[in-house]
C-alpha cells in the first residue's frame, strides 16, 4: 500500500503532520498504565489551552502560523525539502486537536503504533480499500460483512477494476490456501495484485468468527506481507473483547458508531495499525477528507472515559439475558459467542476472544410473524438498527439491515426470517429478562 503505482495526488508524500503535546507519563515505576487509566489525560496537555482540564472543542478551519518563516517551514517539511517532517496543526480537512488526542487514545486500546479517526465506520472502510487497490486488484474477504461494505467491494470497487473473492468465516488453514492461490490467479490474470486481506470478525450479523491466525499464516506463505496487509472490521468485539493486532492483524478498523462512541447519538469510525500502513491510508483522507468533526472526536473522548465499564457491564447482562434465552421454549437456538456449538468456532473462539460481547442472534421459533410480534411486544429494549449503546436494541436482519442482501446469499449466510438480532445495553439485567420473558409471550 505504502508504495502505490502513481500518486498522481501527492497524496501519499504529505503525511499529515502531527503536534505533540508534553511528554506523556504512562508507566509508574516501570509498570504500565491501563488504558481506562490512559483515557483520562492522555494526549492532551492543560497548559497549551489555558489550564482547561477537559479539551475544550476546537472549531477551526485552519491555523494560524506564527509568521511567514514558521509557514514555509512547515511546508518544506510536508514535502520533503527539509528533513525530519513537518510539526504543528494546518488545515482541519487533515487534522485538529480533538481528532488528534483522539486518535493516539485508540490506538492505545489496540496496542497500535497510529489510528486515524473517520466521519462513519463505512467512510473509514472505503478511505481503507481505494488506499489500498489499483485497477486491476483483486480484495480478499470473509464472509459475512456487514452489507454496506459488502456491497462497498462488489458495487463500488468493481467500478473502478478492483474484484474480490470470499472466503466463509470459518474457514481453515487448508480452505485458506485455496482461496490465496485462486485471489493470486485472478489477480495476476488482471494485470493486478492482492493487496488487501479484509476479514469481518465476529461477522455482522452471525458472529461466525474468522481465524486471523490461520488467515495471517496462509497470507505470509501466498503473499509478501509488506504488500498485503491483513485488515479486520472489529466493531463487535472490540476494543475490550478481541485485539486483533495480537493475532497477526495489521490493521483494526472500527465503526466508531457502536460500542466505542456506546450511547447511540454520533457516528465515527477509525483505522488503527503500524504507522506504515495507517500513513498511506492518512494521505489519502487528507486528500479526501472524511475525517470526524472536532465535537465528535469531543465526544468520543468522552466515550472512551468509560468505554470498559460499559462493555463490561453490558456483557455481564448479555451473559445473564442468554442463560435466559437458552431454555425458553419458543427459542430455536442462539448465535451468542458465549455459548457455541461448533468446534471450529470455539477453537478460535479460545484463541482470539476475551470475552463474548453483548450483541447475538436468537432464533425465535417460527419465520418473519414470529419475530415481528416479539419485535412489537418489546418495553425495554428498542427496535431499531445498530449496536453497543448503553440501551438494549433488537432488529430483524433479514427484512432490515440485511434485506439488499441475495436471497440465495441470505440463506447461504444463515440470515434467516426467523433471526432476531439483539445488542444488549447497561440496563438491570433483571429488567430486560422480565421484558424479553413477556414479549416471547406475544409470540
Ligand atoms: C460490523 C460493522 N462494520 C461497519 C459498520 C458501518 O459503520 P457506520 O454505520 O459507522 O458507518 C457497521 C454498522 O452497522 C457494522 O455493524
Amino acid at each position: 500500500m505504502a508504495d502505490k503505482k502513481d500518486d498522481p495526488l501527492g497524496a501519499v508524500t504529505t503525511p499529515t503532520p502531527r503536534r505533540k503535546p508534553k511528554p506523556e507519563i504512562t508507566e509508574i515505576a516501570g509498570r504500565p498504565m491501563k488504558p481506562s487509566t490512559l483515557m483520562m489525560g492522555h494526549g492532551f496537555d492543560p497548559a497549551l489551552s489555558e489550564g482547561s482540564l477537559k479539551a475544550p472543542i476546537f472549531l477551526t478551519s485552519t491555523f494560524a502560523f506564527e509568521n511567514a518563516a514558521a509557514g514555509k517551514r512547515h511546508f518544506e517539511g510536508i514535502t520533503g525539502k527539509r528533513p525530519g517532517g513537518a510539526e504543528g496543526l494546518v488545515y482541519s480537512r487533515f487534522n485538529g486537536p480533538n481528532q488528534e488526542i483522539l486518535e493516539d487514545r485508540l490506538a492505545i486500546w489496540d496496542g497500535a503504533e497510529d489510528a486515524l479517526c473517520f466521519s462513519s465506520g463505512m467512510t473509514a472502510i472505503a478511505v481503507l480499500m481505494l488506499a489500498a487497490c489499483n485497477a486491476g486488484d483483486v480484495i480478499v474477504h470473509s464472509g459475512p460483512l456487514y452489507a454496506a461494505s459488502e456491497g462497498f467491494v462488489a458495487k463500488v470497487m468493481a467500478k473502478y477494476g478492483v474484484t474480490y473473492i470470499a472466503f466463509p468465516a470459518g474457514a481453515t488453514r487448508e480452505e485458506l490456501d485455496d482461496v490465496m492461490s485462486r485471489a493470486k490467479a485472478q489477480a495476476e490474470k488482471q494485470g493486478g495484485e492482492v493487496p488487501l486481506i479484509y476479514l469481518e470478525s465476529p461477522g455482522n450479523p452471525t458472529n461466525a468468527l474468522v481465524d486471523i491466525e490461520a488467515v495471517k499464516e496462509a497470507r505470509d506463505a501466498h503473499f509478501d506481507p509488506d504488500r498485503c496487509p491483513i485488515a479486520i472490521d472489529n466493531t463487535f468485539l472490540g476494543p475490550l473483547w478481541q485485539r486483533p493486532l495480537d493475532h497477526g492483524a495489521d490493521l483494526v478498523v472500527y465503526s466508531l458508531t457502536k460500542y466505542v462512541g456506546g450511547h447511540s447519538d454520533l457516528v465515527a469510525g477509525s483505522v488503527s495499525g503500524a504507522k506504515k500502513w495507517v500513513d498511506a491510508i492518512r494521505a489519502l483522507r487528507n486528500t479526501m477528507g472524511g475525517i470526524a468533526d472536532p465535537h465528535t472526536a469531543w465526544m468520543l473522548l468522552r466515550s472512551l472515559e468509560t468505554v470498559e465499564l460499559r462493555m463490561q457491564r453490558a456483557g455481564e447482562n448479555a451473559a445473564k439475558v442468554c442463560e435466559f434465552l437458552k431454555n425458553h421454549p419458543k427459542v430455536e437456538g442462539l448465535g451468542y459467542l458465549g455459548m457455541i456449538e461448533d468446534e471450529r468456532q470455539q477453537d478460535i473462539y479460545d484463541r482470539h476472544c476475551l470475552g463474548a460481547g453483548s450483541t447475538f442472534s436468537v432464533f425465535i421459533k417460527g419465520g418473519e410473524a414470529e419475530c415481528f410480534r416479539f419485535l412489537d411486544a418489546l418495553k425495554v429494549a428498542k427496535l431499531a438498527v445498530s449496536l453497543g449503546g448503553t440501551e438494549s436494541l433488537a432488529s430483524h436482519p433479514a427484512s432490515m439491515t440485511h434485506l439488499s442482501v441475495a436471497e440465495g446469499r441470505r440463506a447461504e449466510l444463515r440470515i434467516t426470517d426467523n433471526l432476531v438480532r439483539i445488542s444488549i445495553g447497561i440496563e438491570d439485567p433483571d429488567d430486560l429478562i422480565a421484558d424479553f420473558e413477556q414479549a416471547l409471550e406475544a409470540v
